[in-house]
């Protein structure tokens, strides 16, 4: 297949918020080896963007350049399960599904990625923003990735240290955009993984077992947990949770608690140099009252306050300034600022 080249493209169907947008140029690369000539067609058109499953973006205007989507398929065991001591190693194109990514780990019995279920995206944008779910993040699974510069075409290989993973961070997701382009993500699987059930609604549903969970049922809980708990892109576009869970010193998490003792605080755990508290965003704006609510197309979720959706026919425009509404009033009532977790293309 020829490289597909389309001026003048809509995104509303390549971003989960569901949003019109165009960009002036979409390339889809569906083979490593057109690189060279997307990258050459991209760079004819203006600032590049590369984007894989379109659901951790919100496009408050066009695109006035290239979008770049990756479609590149593969995936191989390249170092076979050493039992406890020597985890498998994956590699998969960066095109990929990730959930697709997920059940052919756990088809092949190489467990690991179990809690990481039913994440929308791609293979490489999981490793741009750290994914993490149910205790369990990227850069606890990862091994190594090679990536592209955009600028000068060469590729080179990172490691652990290399990609500077934080909470929903890597270098790989700067916000005035990274010339690296990942083509394929190597994890760790296997069963050098013991399941991870200590978050608090994976605890609940295996309280009652004394064996170790085998990896496929934590994969079905996870699953039935996100499915009760958010909700689906396919039917009501939203891009998961639109913000980052706020970190605060501990004499602001103890002003706030003096406040609502009721307030989910936990400790960070980043091991940065002052010790933080992780607080739990959705409580925070479901407190100022923003669950369920709904301006015209654009509203948060009945069901989980953390996640803004769009009803319809919102634009990025709309769900950006609700966006900023709920970012004020939780200032005003907490002090505390929320980040927003989407890369915001056009600005918030
Ligand atoms: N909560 C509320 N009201 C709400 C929603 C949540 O009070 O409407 C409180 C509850 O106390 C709940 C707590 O918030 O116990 C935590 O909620 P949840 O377990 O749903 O997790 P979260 O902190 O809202 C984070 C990630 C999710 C990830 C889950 C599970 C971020 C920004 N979000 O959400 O990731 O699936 O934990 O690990 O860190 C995503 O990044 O898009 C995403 C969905």
């Amino acid at each position: 297949m020829g490289l597909r080249i389309e001026d003048n493209a809509s995104l509303q169907r390549l971003n989960t918020f569901g949003v019109a947008a165009r960009a002036r140029r979409l390339i889809i690369l569906d083979d490593e080896a057109q690189l060279g000539e997307a990258l050459d067609a991209a760079a004819a058109a203006g600032p590049l963007l590369v984007l894989g499953g379109g659901s951790n973006l919100l496009f408050t205007g066009d695109h006035d350049g290239t979008v770049l989507l990756i479609r590149t398929r593969g995936r191989q065991v390249i170092e076979p399960d050493g039992g406890a001591d020597r985890p498998a190693v994956v590699a998969i194109k960066a095109g990929e599904g990730w959930d697709d990514t997920v059940r052919w780990t756990l088809d092949q019995d190489l467990p690991g990625l179990e809690n990481l279920s039913m994440i929308p995206g791609s293979t490489g944008a999981a490793a741009v923003q750290n994914i993490g779910a149910y205790g369990v993040e990227l850069r606890d699974r990862f091994h190594s990735l090679r990536a592209v510069h955009t600028g000068t075409g060469l590729a080179r290989e990172f490691g652990l240290q290399d990609c500077r993973f934080g909470y929903r961070e890597s270098i790989f997701r700067l916000t005035a955009g990274s010339p690296w382009l990942i083509l394929e993500l190597r994890l760790r699987v296997g069963h050098a993984f013991a399941p991870v059930i200590s978050y608090g609604d994976l605890r609940a549903v295996f309280a009652d077992r004394s064996a170790p969970a085998p990896a496929q049922e934590v994969a079905q809980a996870v699953r039935a947990i996100r499915a009760r708990k958010l909700p689906d892109p396919a039917r009501l576009g939203n891009a998961g949770s639109f913000f980052k869970n706020p970190l605060v010193d501990v004499a602001t998490c103890q002003r706030l608690l003096a406040l609502d003792a009721r307030m989910p605080a936990h400790p960070a755990g980043d091991g940065g140099p002052v010790p933080m508290m992780k607080l739990s965003a959705g409580w925070l704006i479901e407190r100022c009252g923003w669950k369920g609510y709904r301006d015209g197309d654009a509203g948060v979720d009945a069901g989980h306050a953390l996640v803004l959706v769009n009803h319809g026919a919102a634009s990025g425009r709309q769900l950006a300034d609700l966006a900023l509404r709920i970012r004020s009033s939780v200032h005003e009532r907490f002090g505390v600022w929320l980040e927003p977790e989407p890369i915001i293309i056009g600005g918030l």
